[in-house]
């Protein structure tokens, strides 16, 4: 079938919305046999490490933290970033304009409705057969960097300052970046210059996540996956718990925090760093009373480059290997979210 394809289907909010009750075979799609009922373990959610980005980019505390920062990075793959910088009216604007946006009636959104075979617009991710499961979820994704990619068909004019507001939040999300991606070459004792293309292109996906009454357990907003990125930027729209991280084989609730940025390692950046920062498997559950909004910026390298592991010494074991960018992620989006999948691919098969 052909790569990338989504197959249109109906929007979970306007099936929620929809007079009368919700049936297994209305919701049937969305059912899933089989979550994961590993152990949640909520008690586990405080220790999720908090990075303090002020601290990192001044000269007394820079140490301490970039050594917190290559044990977030290491250790848990997921780290929220607390002082990042991005000015809180541009926080606002674009959590209100998000919000707004999945307010507007269906067939206003649907104007924006993702065309097949795309990536971008209205609609839900990773359809790539008519069997497979669904997801509890709408989306509204963009190509935003490089400005070429952009297809300014997909830019809502409603709500009438959306979009300036995802111009001004992309803009800082990259500027963010950049400097997390050079106190993360810090961490690994390597050229800034290595990362320096390695995030310059970004996809930006907001999320909404529906309340399900009738069998929350048994639906998922996202199932596990890791993310085909360098890094992904997530920013809570709404703080309604959703996101848990594996961990040591269970699951762990990530708390929204409502001043962070909540930062993981993608696919890509295990691969660069053959393997020694991890990207984590995640998923989304779903509310039976409230519904839950956010937006992932996935920081991606440049399409026509080059990904490949760097090594220590020239002793080490490469484990990964060197693939185009475009081939990783045309892989990565040809499946349907299954763990880590597409990163298996990536892994040379000796070991
Ligand atoms: C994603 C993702 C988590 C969330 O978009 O890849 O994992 O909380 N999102 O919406
Ligand atoms: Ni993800």
């Amino acid at each position: 079938s052909k790569v990338g394809t989504s197959l249109p289907v109906t929007s979970v909010q306007a099936l929620v919305a929809s007079a009368g009750e919700l049936t297994v075979d209305k919701i049937g799609r969305y059912i899933q046999p089989d979550i994961d009922a590993h152990a949640v373990l909520p008690e586990l959610s405080d220790e999720v490490p908090v990075i303090d980005l002020s601290k990192l980019l001044s000269a007394e505390s820079a140490e301490a933290e970039i050594a917190k920062l290559r044990f977030a990075c290491a250790e848990w793959g997921f780290f929220q970033v607390v002082n990042h910088g991005i000015p809180d009216e541009v926080i606002m604007g674009i959590k209100q304009d998000i919000q707004n946006f999945f307010r507007l009636p269906l067939e206003v959104k649907n104007e924006y409705a993702q065309r097949l075979g795309d990536l971008q617009g209205y609609g839900q991710v990773f359809v790539v057969s008519d069997d497979q499961k669904l997801e509890w979820g709408d989306r509204f994704a963009l190509f935003i960097e490089p400005p070429q990619a952009r297809d300014m068909s997909y830019w809502p004019s409603q709500p009438h300052t959306f979009r300036n507001c995802i111009e001004q939040y992309s803009s800082e999300v990259m500027k963010f970046t950049r400097s997390l991606a050079i106190l993360i070459a810090k961490t690994l004792d390597v050229d800034p210059e290595l990362v320096g293309d390695k995030h310059a292109s970004q996809f930006l996906r907001m999320n909404y996540y529906p309340p399900c009454t009738s069998t929350p357990e048994k639906v998922l907003g996202l199932s596990p996956h890791s993310d085909g990125s360098f890094l992904t930027i997530l920013l809570e729209v709404n703080s309604v718990q959703g996101l848990q991280i594996r961990r040591h084989g269970a699951w762990i609730p990530v708390k929204p925090h409502c001043d962070a940025l909540l930062v993981n390692v993608g696919d890509l950046l295990e691969i660069m760093t053959n393997g020694k920062y991890k990207s984590i498997e995640h998923r989304v559950t779903i509310n039976p009373h409230k519904e839950r909004l956010s937006i992932s910026a996935f920081q991606i390298p440049n399409y026509d480059g080059i990904i490949s592991p760097m090594l220590e010494t020239a002793e080490q074991k490469i484990l990964y290997k060197t693939m185009k960018v475009g081939e990783y992620l045309r892989l990565y989006f040809s499946n349907k979210l299954e763990g880590k999948r597409a990163l298996d691919y990536a892994k040379l098969s000796e070991i």
